[in-house]
């Protein structure tokens, strides 16, 4: 459903994004952790087709998003990091305005709105203007917004930073169900636990490049992190993400030093 290849991004002195590839089947998840700054929103809006890449290609569905950005973003649903809202709107006309731009009949994206309002326990809210929300409460509007129209890949930045940790679990199960119906999802996150939660790949990035990319398996055996013999634990994955961070700036510091 996505193939990246070789992208990067630079704004002006800032190589935001390196050489990054990677694959996400329908039906599939890939989490990315990095620390601030690594280049996570960057390659996510690059992803989305909103953002056009310095070097390299995006494809969604095998359709090129420098060749058909509008038929590109017709297929995704880009969840934001910051999700701009229209303050002096309710939830429901919010969202029904986006339904109409995704071209769903009326009926169906009143049917679908209300499921999701209730669905997400903004039911009773769901008239009330956006700027009364809360944080967490625009972060949901965001949510079902970059999904309510069932894109076929699904890129979530940062999507429970808000949330709390029931209101989470249902964003998680939500983001779940879409998968078993075929949706590609590819998610930012700094929370180790919704890494887990959603069992995708996971890529490790820092400063613009892809460290690791794999399953939790794999980048355990990559990390060099032995099972605590004692207590018989495997390393968690903050563990491994640690560990890898860690060496990854090892190694870029190594390759600065050498190139100084
Ligand atoms: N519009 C922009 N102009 C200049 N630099 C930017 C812009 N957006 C992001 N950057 C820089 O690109 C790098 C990656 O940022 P970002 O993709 O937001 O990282 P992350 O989401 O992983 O925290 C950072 O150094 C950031 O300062
Ligand atoms: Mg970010």
């Amino acid at each position: 459903m996505l193939e990246v290849d070789g992208l990067a991004k630079r704004y002006g002195e800032v190589l935001a994004l390196r050489d990054l590839s990677v694959r996400v089947d329908e039906g599939e998840c890939l989490v990315l952790l990095g620390r601030n700054g690594a280049g996570k929103t960057t390659a996510l809006r690059c992803m989305a087709g909103v953002l056009l890449p310095s070097a390299g290609n995006v494809k969604v569905d095998g359709i090129d998003a420098a060749d058909d950005p509008a038929a590109v973003r017709a297929l995704v649903g880009l969840m934001p990091e910051v999700p701009g809202l229209y303050e002096r709107m309710s939830a429901r006309s919010y969202l029904d305005h986006f339904g109409a731009i995704y071209d769903l009949e009326p009926s169906l994206r009143t049917r679908r709105i209300g499921e999701l309002l209730e669905l997400f326990e903004l039911a009773d809210a769901g008239d009330r203007w956006l700027g009364t929300y809360s944080k967490g409460m625009r972060q949901k509007v965001a949510l079902i917004r970059a999904t309510l129209h069932r894109p076929r890949l699904v890129l979530a930045d940062e999507p429970t930073s808000a949330l709390d940790p029931d209101s989470a679990r249902r964003a998680w199960n939500y983001l779940k169900d879409l998968q078993k119906d075929g949706c590609a999802l590819v998610i930012c996150t700094h929370s180790m636990e919704e890494a887990e939660n959603l069992a995708g790949d996971i890529g490790i990035m820092s400063a613009g490049r892809a460290l690791a990319v794999g399953s939790i398996v794999e980048l355990r055996r990559r990390s060099g992190l032995k099972t605590h013999q004692e207590v018989r634990e495997l390393p968690s994955l903050q563990d491994i993400y640690l560990a890898i961070v860690g060496n990854g700036a090892a190694e870029h510091e190594l390759a600065e030093t050498r190139s100084a």
